[in-house]
């Protein structure tokens, strides 16, 4: 009876992982979705913890479980509650690494489990191969995520030297080679080896994360985040426990995805990410050289005067709307706009900002409808019966050298076009590159003006100049 309690418990779970991920797709239901998967989770924990029984015995260990589930649940959320928007990719790889050294720790205490439970060189070689993964994948992920972590706070800088692609290769393959030898031949020393394994795949998921650009830390995330789901679904595969197993693949599948995608809205591939150079600056701050020629600059009351007797504006945000956190102050000029009979829709790219949906979160902050956030696609149609687009801190999303530019980075990289509109107002704090660390042609064209400024002050300024007209 009670088993087939647990097993209920572990179904529901599965229902509301699946459940949980479908609304997570849509910016209305995706709070909700977080929601159900929780309360999914929460059910297969209590259930496993006391309903299930190995041979007639429960669990135990009370007092160490919850004190361990306080201190967790406490830590997550204050950190949860604490984070700043734009340090979150930084709170997601750490959370990631904890799930990569928890898998990992679960082959570590099986493998001592099987080691004092049965003679090792009899032992069942499906268990050696399923822990081998759990271990190897797990450990890359919690030491990668760990210097992503450290990357993204800044504490960690990049670091790469000649050739170390070739002895990334060589540490994997020793790593592959120890954990083969383990499970085929199982030596006498395999206990010994067995740590040898462990050791090897920490160095290679810190030398694997270590040279990659700092800003190229989210498309990382989100694979070591699929590694993390792989290395739990080990987990699930060797205690038979369907709903770890579910939750695991799923996470797998979505981390794919979601690397898949971001590397598609970049238009680089996954090998250019792991192992190019682009994008090798922390942020947005690198020198640039002013060869495009001349821009002209736009007064805050000239910016005032043209948005507010357009009929169409488009607020397209980018990384610096973020940073300067300047959310709140952008939804109350586009309420005052509205009050004045000017349509204002936001053009969202895929990939600005620094983690993916960044710019729905950021928005959602202020409350902005989600009915006025337009994909680039719907966007792009939008933009040639538009009066006024208003760049708000994005930059190689607008970049017109991902069009024409064959010799550019960024060539190839489907980006807003937001030329095809009548007038562009930029605001950036300078005539300083964004990500891609490249210049862009489209502040030097005639229809574009510059309005300088950290762009919070900015709006505020502009936001005041539109409420006197
Ligand atoms: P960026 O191209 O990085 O440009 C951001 C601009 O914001 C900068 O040029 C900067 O210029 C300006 N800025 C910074 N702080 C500001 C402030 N306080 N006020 C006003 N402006 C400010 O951003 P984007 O257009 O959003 O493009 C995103 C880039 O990141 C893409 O290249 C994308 O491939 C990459 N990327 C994205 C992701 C995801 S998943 N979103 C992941 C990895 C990489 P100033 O310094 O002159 O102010």
């Amino acid at each position: 009876m009670e088993l087939n309690l647990l097993v209920l418990c572990y179904l529901i779970g599965s229902v509301t992982f699946i459940v949980g991920l479908k609304m997570l797709s849509n910016p209305a239901s995706a709070r909700n979705g977080n929601l159900v998967a929780a309360v999914g989770m929460f059910i297969a924990i209590i259930g496993t913890i006391f309903l299930y029984e190995d041979n007639g015995q429960k669990l135990g260990n009370y007092s160490w479980i919850f004190a361990a589930l306080l201190i967790g649940s406490v830590a997550g959320t204050l950190m949860a509650k604490r984070v700043q928007m734009t340090a979150m990719p930084e709170m997601v790889s750490l959370f990631n690494g904890m799930g990569g050294a928890c898998a990992a720790l679960i082959s570590i205490i099986e493998f001592r489990h099987l080691a004092h439970s049965t003679d090792l060189a009899t032992a069942d070689q499906t268990s050696l191969l399923i822990i081998m993964l759990g271990l190897i994948i797990g450990s890359v992920s919690f030491a990668g995520s760990m210097i992503a972590w450290g990357k993204l706070n800044g504490s960690i800088k990049d670091f790469a030297f000649k050739g170390q692609h070739i002895i990334n290769i060589i540490l994997l393959l020793l790593t592959l080679l120890l954990a083969a030898n383990n499970i085929i031949n199982r030596p006498a020393q395999m206990e010994l080896f067995f740590y040898g394994v462990v050791v090897l795949a920490l160095v290679y998921g810190i030398f694997f994360v270590l040279p990659i650009g700092g800003a190229d830390m989210p498309v990382v995330i989100s694979l070591l985040n699929s590694f993390t789901g792989v290395a739990a679904a080990c987990g699930g595969f060797l205690y038979n426990n369907k709903v770890m197993l579910t939750g695991g693949i799923l996470v797998g599948a979505a981390g794919t995805l979601l690397t898949i995608l971001m590397c598609k809205a970049m238009n680089r591939s996954l090998q250019n990410v792991l192992i190019g150079s682009f994008g090798g600056g922390t942020s947005s701050s690198g020198g640039s050289t002013q060869t495009g020629g001349t821009y002209k600059e736009v007064t805050l009351s000239d910016a005032a005067v043209v948005m507010s007797y357009a009929n169409k504006v488009m607020i397209v945000p980018g990384y610096g709307l973020a940073v300067a956190q300047a959310q709140h102050v952008c939804h109350e000029l586009e309420k005052t706009l509205e009050a004045k009979g000017v349509e204002v829709k936001y053009a969202i790219h895929p990939v600005a900002g620094r983690m993916p949906g960044h710019m729905n979160v950021l928005l959602a902050e202020a409350d902005v409808s989600y009915e006025k956030l337009l994909e680039m696609e719907q966007a792009n149609e939008e933009f040639k019966n538009t009066d006024v687009v208003l760049i708000l801190g994005a930059n190689d999303v607008v970049n017109p050298a991902a069009k024409s530019d064959p010799s550019s980075p960024i060539y190839g990289m489907p980006i807003l076009e937001v030329e095809e509109a009548k007038h562009v107002i930029v605001n950036k704090r300078s005539m300083k590159p964004g990500y891609a660390g490249i210049e862009n042609q489209l502040f030097f064209q005639p229809k574009t003006s510059m309005l300088f400024g950290d762009a919070k002050k900015a709006l505020q300024d502009l936001l005041a100049e539109v409420r006197n007209l």
